[in-house]
């Protein structure tokens, strides 16, 4: 197995990683006493304690209400950089992360506000520490096709600062076939697009988002192996999987994670990727995802550098400036 030093120094990207799920409890405290909101937990551990969840949804309740205490530029900003210097001492070299405008238009925090937070972290994690970014704006697939394209149109002013947009929240029963028309503007627009499927959901979720929302990357896509044509094809396309450990079994995708298939699909051939999809809800950030599958399922030297290179490969850098990292 490959050592834990020499995995923290390979160079990583992190290609599925929502800003809002890096929100640690204790600035979710500081955050609600700054903006004089109510929390409804006596303590940093007493909300810690709350996050044992039993499926993607419980985890969602929780996510979306923690959320709610950004509330201002300086909020978004300060959650950003907090996940960046995570990123610095991890190795982590460039970063794709998603937010969800939505579960804060919905709350009158303004897309401005959004973005000028975010932004302005992105920019100053590139200062001090190199990390190279492109944002993603996720769709909240819960609420109508109709709230995503008011939501796209929103965007339009910050057109150039963010590269793709995603689809994300509540899985089941919400296909990626109701966003068809959203995804068509967005790509029209010239994003490209990105889709969680097969995560909870069924495997055709996942052909659909190739099919129909014409997605570069699957973010999570574990149900795959339900299907063995659709496997094949992922092999023989190359499309990258952002599969994410310490989520799956956090929310019982999987019940431990030596069940866990991660490695079977890079065995296989598969462009897997390691992402920490919300590190504050679900014990660890990237470099604990990829111990946690160490430990859990061994990972040569070899397999090491292969998810590595992957990431750097299947992000939505190229030229020089994937060069640089590689
Ligand atoms: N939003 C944040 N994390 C998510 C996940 N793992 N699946 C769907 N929506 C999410
Ligand atoms: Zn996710």
């Amino acid at each position: 197995n490959i050592d834990t030093e020499l995995l923290r120094t390979l160079p990583k990207a992190e290609l599925h990683l929502h800003l809002e799920g890096t929100l640690e409890p204790e600035l979710m405290f500081a955050l609600a006493q700054r903006n004089g909101m109510p929390l409804p937990y006596d303590s940093v551990d007493a909300l810690r304690s709350a996050y044992e969840f039993g499926n993607l949804q419980d985890f969602l309740n929780l996510y979306y209400q923690g959320a709610a205490v950004l509330q201002t530029e300086q909020d978004f900003y300060d959650l950003t950089l907090a996940y960046l210097e995570r990123c610095a001492r991890d190795g982590v070299v460039h970063v794709e992360p998603f937010f969800d405008p939505q579960t804060h238009t919905a709350r009158a925090v303004t897309m401005a506000t959004q973005f000028r937070g975010i932004l302005r972290a992105l920019a100053d994690g590139k200062e001090r520490w190199g990390i190279t970014s492109c944002l993603i704006l996720s769709f909240l697939r819960h609420l109508s096709e109709e709230d995503a394209v008011v939501t796209l149109q929103q965007a339009l002013p910050w057109r150039e600062h963010f590269v793709a947009v995603g689809l994300d929240s509540s899985e089941k029963g919400n296909p990626p076939e109701k966003f068809q028309r959203v995804f068509d503007q967005a790509r029209a627009l010239g994003l490209k697009a990105v889709a969680h499927a097969g995560e909870e959901g069924p495997a055709d979720y996942i052909a659909q988002a190739l099919d129909l929302l014409k997605v570069v990357r699957i973010d999570h896509g574990v149900r795959c192996s339900d299907d063995p044509v659709l496997v094949q094809r992922l092999i023989d396309q190359q499309t990258p999987l952002t599969v994410c450990p310490l989520s799956n079994t956090r929310l019982k995708v999987f019940s431990d994670m030596s069940e866990h298939n991660i490695m079977q699909l890079l065995e296989r051939g598969m462009r897997v990727t390691i992402n920490s999809d919300d590190p504050a809800y679900f014990g660890g950030y990237l470099l604990d995802n990829y111990l946690a599958v160490r430990d859990a399922l061994g990972m040569t030297r070899e397999q090491a550098v292969q998810l590595a290179r992957n990431s750097l490969t299947s992000s939505f850098l190229d030229g020089d400036s994937l060069n640089n990292h590689l």
